[in-house]
């Protein structure tokens, strides 16, 4: 596979270069998962920011117009590389379980689960921590005010955006449960049916929020008039949120996970993501294999049963690292993986249900990604998350700030799985401010002539995803053929292979039952992978959003 070089582009950058000394700048990039989006980070760019001012800029705009994706309401996690220091630092504004919250909560008296309370409604949703993410940026690393950069947002919000096919489809999908809370489907439905392509959803309330969390650096979201209209209305709709709740929420600033893959140098997510540990055991898995000298069939099998293995574990020890104790360490370990793939067979499937049990140690999907370059080197992977589309499909009475439904992303009883069929154990239950278990896998893969920005939504298919494009960019693929990528996913539990639409061809479909793989095909494609890769030969950038989305990438 090669991937295109633009040289072109880059001698007449230097000869700009040399003419104007060192005002002239390397390029600079945002994919994000929203034309909008993606413009908001331009002209920030544009306007002196960085990448991490335009980082604020695009998370805050996908707020306003991917309301299903992720929000103000939601969370996330952002991956830094700040060229000057030469550091790269992960920022954790994930949500975080009330105080209130109880290992028990969404279990009836029969102590059966009790899906409804823990994806729909007030119960369901955790403290939101992607303002604070944003005042994070904004106060660490960013040259523009928090004003400044959440400017085209508030326009956004203010002024309204045109929907798409993709809204239609999402707002469908949680059509019955935005409708139960009138204060949610007056914003997000047209008089309570599913907008068409091309409504304009106005969100007043929001821009309000929007610029008070400006003016008062997220002061007003999590202690001041905000946060008793949130706490107020949370509580009069059933739940449990509290003013301290609010109050106690922080950003946590995480070592990102460090690996190798032969010569690419992988940084990734730390818990609470399961993604980084879960991408390196495969990865570490993989480099057994000499994965260039097989079929196609069989590589997919190799692959599945790395994805197999690394998804036990993350069933099996993960959670949020502040709670429990995560064997990092040795997850991560080359060696862990020599014992794990001595269990591979190249022409057999393992069963799930071979594998060690877990626990016996004892003791969407939607989600949005963007990934920015600019000029000076600096870059931004985020992947923000209010769970499954519409989170809770609540929002803040007043406050426009749609609420997420993260509390399903632990494991509400050991063994039964979530809404992503993702089973756990004790590490992930639900504790007071404890953080779920993500799936979010923001990374960069630094080879020695590449470096890649990458991530995904999809629920618990983003590692997989992340697994199969990083595999491609090792092989050398540019950004539009790693977002292409023919997706396939393995988890574990349940022991099969779920493949998208035309994932596989029927060749490989019956050459992996042979090898005794149960398939499911998936009726669509899923997952929306935004990539930046620079070259660092010639600094040149190359940048592509998802085939499957409606996102975009600029290069400039
Ligand atoms: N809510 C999806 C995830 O964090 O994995």
């Amino acid at each position: 596979m090669s991937y295109p070089r633009r040289k072109f582009r880059y001698i007449c950058l230097v000869i700009i270069a040399l003419w104007f000394g060192d005002t002239a700048q390397a390029e600079s990039a945002v994919a994000s998962a929203h034309p909008a989006a993606t413009l908001a980070g331009k002209e920030i760019l544009e306007a002196g920011g960085n990448a991490f001012d335009a980082a604020i800029a695009v998370a805050a705009a996908l707020a306003v117009v991917e309301p299903y994706s992720s929000g103000i309401g939601g969370g996330g996690f952002f991956l830094l590389h700040s060229q000057r220091e030469g550091t790269n630092l992960f920022v954790d504004a994930r949500e975080e379980a009330p105080g209130k919250a109880t290992a028990d909560m969404y279990l009836d008296s029969s102590g059966d689960f009790v899906r409804d309370r823990s994806l729909n409604g007030p119960l369901a949703a955790a403290i939101p921590g992607l303002p604070a993410g944003l005042v994070y940026l904004s106060e660490n690393f960013a040259n523009l005010t928090l004003q400044e950069n959440l400017m085209p947002a508030i326009r956004l919000a203010k002024e309204g955006f045109l929907t798409g096919d993709r809204y239609e489809k999402m707002a469908g999908y949680r059509a019955s449960a935005l409708r139960l809370h009138k204060d949610a489907a007056k914003i997000f439905l047209d008089q309570g049916d599913v907008p068409k392509a091309g409504f304009r959803v106005i969100q007043e309330d929001l821009a309000e929020t929007l610029q008070a969390i400006a003016v008062s650096n997220g002061e007003s979201f999590y202690s001041g008039d905000l946060a008793r209209k949130m706490v107020d209305s949370v509580v009069s709709k059933g739940g449990i949120w509290r003013i301290e709740d609010l109050k106690n929420y922080e950003v946590k600033i995480r070592q990102p996970l460090i690996s190798s893959y032969h010569d690419v140098k992988i940084i990734s997510s730390p818990p609470p993501s399961s993604g980084g540990i879960a991408l390196i055991e495969a990865l570490n898995i993989l480099e057994r294999y000499d994965l260039k000298k097989y079929e196609r069939d069989t590589y997919i099998h190799l692959v599945v049963e790395a994805m197999r293995r690394a998804y036990r574990d993350r069933a099996d020890y993960l959670g949020d690292p502040d709670f429990v104790k995560v064997p990092l360490k040795k997850l991560s370990s080359k060696m862990h993986a020599d014992l794990l793939a001595s269990s591979i067979s190249d022409t057999e499937a393992t069963s799930s249900s071979s594998l060690p049990q877990i626990g016996s140690r004892q003791k969407g999907a939607d989600t949005t990604h963007f990934s920015i370059v600019d000029g000076l080197g600096n870059r931004v992977a985020a992947t923000l998350s209010i769970n499954i589309p519409f989170g809770a499909a609540i929002t803040a009475e007043g406050t426009g700030v749609l609420l997420n439904n993260e509390m399903d992303d632990f494991s509400a009883k050991p063994f039964t799985p979530n809404t992503y069929g993702l089973v756990g154990a004790d590490a992930n239950a639900i504790a007071p401010r404890k953080r779920p278990l993500s799936s979010m896998t923001p990374t960069f893969l630094e080879g020695t002539d590449r470096i890649a920005v990458m991530g995904t939504p999809g629920g618990s298919r983003i590692i997989s995803m992340v697994l199969i494009s990083a595999l491609d960019f090792m092989m050398g693929a540019g950004p539009i053929e790693m977002v292409s990528s023919k997706r396939f996913h393995h988890q574990y539990l349940p022991d099969q292979i779920y493949f998208e639409k035309d994932g596989l061809t029927s060749s490989e479909q019956e050459s992996l039952s042979k090898k005794g793989h149960k398939l499911k095909e998936s009726g669509r494609n899923y997952g929306n992978m935004q990539v930046i890769v620079i070259d660092k030969a010639d600094g040149s950038i190359d940048a592509a959003s998802d085939p499957r989305g409606e996102g975009s990438s600029l290069v400039w």
